[in-house]
């Protein structure tokens, strides 16, 4: 277990979601509901910034194609289309400490 501090909980205001660089990876944090979350921040469709999507209860919907995934394990919801190629991301577990997200990378 390696814990990265990404921002201090504030920078993630209740139920929105923001982008933060990790150790060269691009994840997306989200507050839902006063629980924190992280996964990859990048689709693996066509690598589109899923922090520019939308996001409703636990599902990220991207903003390209319309890929889903469930910020709480990082699963494949809903593929960008039949067909389509659309993996799983990695989803991280979130420490919170002193006030800051850390991400256990
Ligand atoms: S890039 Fe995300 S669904 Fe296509």
């Amino acid at each position: 277990m390696v814990l990265i501090k990404a921002c201090l909980m504030e920078d993630v205001p209740l139920n929105e979601m923001r982008e933060a660089s990790i150790l060269g990876r691009v994840l997306l944090l989200a507050n839902v509901d006063g629980q924190f979350y992280a996964m990859d921040g990048t689709c693996s469709h066509q690598f589109a910034n899923l922090s520019l999507g939308s996001r409703d209860g636990f599902i990220v919907t991207c903003p390209l194609h319309g890929a889903q995934f469930d910020i709480r394990t990082g699963k494949v919801v809903k593929r960008a289309g039949p067909g389509e190629r659309t993996n799983d991301l990695r989803a991280y577990r979130v420490v919170i400490a002193d006030g800051c997200l850390n991400i256990d990378m």
